[in-house]
């Protein structure tokens, strides 16, 4: 049995056995606490914790990893509630690109984006794909992330979105941190069906569906519902083919525009509604009658210089409100969540304590692993963040680009 305890910390954050599945409105500004805390892990789950006045110590030390933690802070691994951490290739020539003046919506007319990763994806077999995403995802628990979706949608055929998803599920037997799978096959229209969009649709119910669900390959289902991709009235088509296999939603809508997705979505009892840059009156008086939870992206508003979600407008309005990465080589090439937690402080004017609970107890349910992440409970699994000896927690958002993170303890 491997045995944990972290004393003397500083303060314990996003503690207690009586929170609620999400916060949402006035409540995501409340972080519960200990201060001069400690806490125990055996086997991975969490056993203990309380102020260190009321410690009783230990019995038995055999074999008991201890850690000090003056001065330091200890609060839930992040949730990553929304990746493409699974791809071929970087793409920065569609940065400089942009620099030049072209938009992300002009290169992926021209056939970059997301066709463009596409065809990357199809020349690398599973192994090297694989292999590459599993660096990545080394690299994400080391920023912090203890829990991470992953979405297909870079295969756009049938070999290659069973090759990602094939991938996905190595990667969750093999990686010491929770991962959900999520089928992103209509994550854009393949060139051969840009005229034929039911022929793609067709492949992707009678061909792709059957598949996954008998491997068992995914937990959700998504789609890339926006001009020039995928249709209110295609989505439905989509979600009531995944809704047979039993898969829920978890969506791409209002990244360009409002078309009427975010009450499609709810409608087929979507889990999570993500990126909402653009929002309607509708959309909020949707959300407000559903457990649906709005994920906001704002490293993707970040690189591609486009509008941030209106996270205040949500919260005033009396929603919960998630935040994740987009981590993807195309709008966001980059899958660290303190920088994540620093955009949502400086430019979504969101407070550093609805941030982290956005990023940990919100993105938990908005994969569905409310039961075991997200917060420290007892006989929760949550990886947990060390920090390095810092004046405050709300120092982490404000000194943003620098690595505040100084162990992940599983
Ligand atoms: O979430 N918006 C659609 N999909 C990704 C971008 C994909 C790409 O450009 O490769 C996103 O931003
Ligand atoms: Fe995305």
């Amino acid at each position: 049995m491997s045995k944990i305890l972290i004393k003397n910390i500083k303060t314990l954050f996003q503690i207690g056995e009586d929170l609620p599945q999400y916060k949402k409105g006035k409540e995501m500004n409340q972080l519960s606490k200990i201060d001069h805390a400690y806490i125990a892990k055996e086997d991975g789950i969490i056993v203990a914790y309380g102020s260190m006045d009321e410690w009783e110590g230990i019995t038995d030390w055999r074999d008991v990893q201890v850690i000090d933690a003056e001065g330091k802070y200890v609060f839930p691994s992040f949730c990553d509630a929304h990746t493409h951490t699974v791809f071929a290739k970087s793409r920065e020539e569609e940065f400089v690109d942009r620099i030049h003046g072209l938009s992300y919506e002009e290169i992926a007319l021209r056939g970059g984006g997301i066709l463009n990763s596409a065809k990357r994806l199809a020349a690398l077999s599973e192994d090297e794909l694989y292999e590459q995403s599993k660096k990545r995802v080394e690299l994400l628990i080391s920023y912090g992330t203890g829990a991470l979706e992953i979405k297909s949608g870079y295969g756009l055929s049938v070999d290659s979105e069973l090759k990602m998803l094939r991938v996905i599920k190595r990667l969750k037997e093999t990686m010491p941190i929770a991962i959900k799978a999520t089928f992103l096959g209509a994550h854009a229209f393949p060139q051969e069906f840009k005229e034929n969009h039911q022929g793609y649709i067709q492949l992707l119910i009678e061909e792709m569906l059957p598949v996954i669900a008998k491997e068992n390959l995914a937990d959700y289902i998504d789609l890339f519902c926006e001009r020039n991709y995928f249709s209110v009235e295609e989505m439905h088509q989509i979600l009531d083919a995944g809704k047979k296999y039993g898969l829920v939603p978890k969506v791409h809508v209002n990244q360009f525009s409002v078309l009427g997705g975010v009450k499609k979505a709810v409608e087929f009892g979507a889990l999570s509604v993500d990126h909402l840059e653009e929002i309607s009156e509708e959309d909020i008086t949707v959300l407000k009658d559903s457990n649906c939870m709005p994920t906001l992206l704002p490293s993707c508003s970040h690189f591609l210089s486009i509008p941030y979600g209106n996270a205040r407008l949500l919260i005033e309005q009396g929603l919960p409100v998630a935040l994740a990465s987009d981590f993807n080589p195309g709008s966001t090439p980059s899958g660290n969540l303190s920088f994540v937690w620093s955009l949502a402080c400086v430019k979504m004017k969101m407070t550093p304590e609805e941030a982290l609970n956005a990023l940990t107890i919100n993105a938990a349910y908005a994969m569905g692993l409310e039961k075991s992440h997200g917060r420290i409970s007892l006989g929760y699994q949550t990886p947990l963040i060390l920090t390095k000896e810092i004046p405050s927690l709300a120092y982490i958002p404000y000194a943003f680009g620098d690595q505040h993170i100084e162990q992940v303890i599983f």
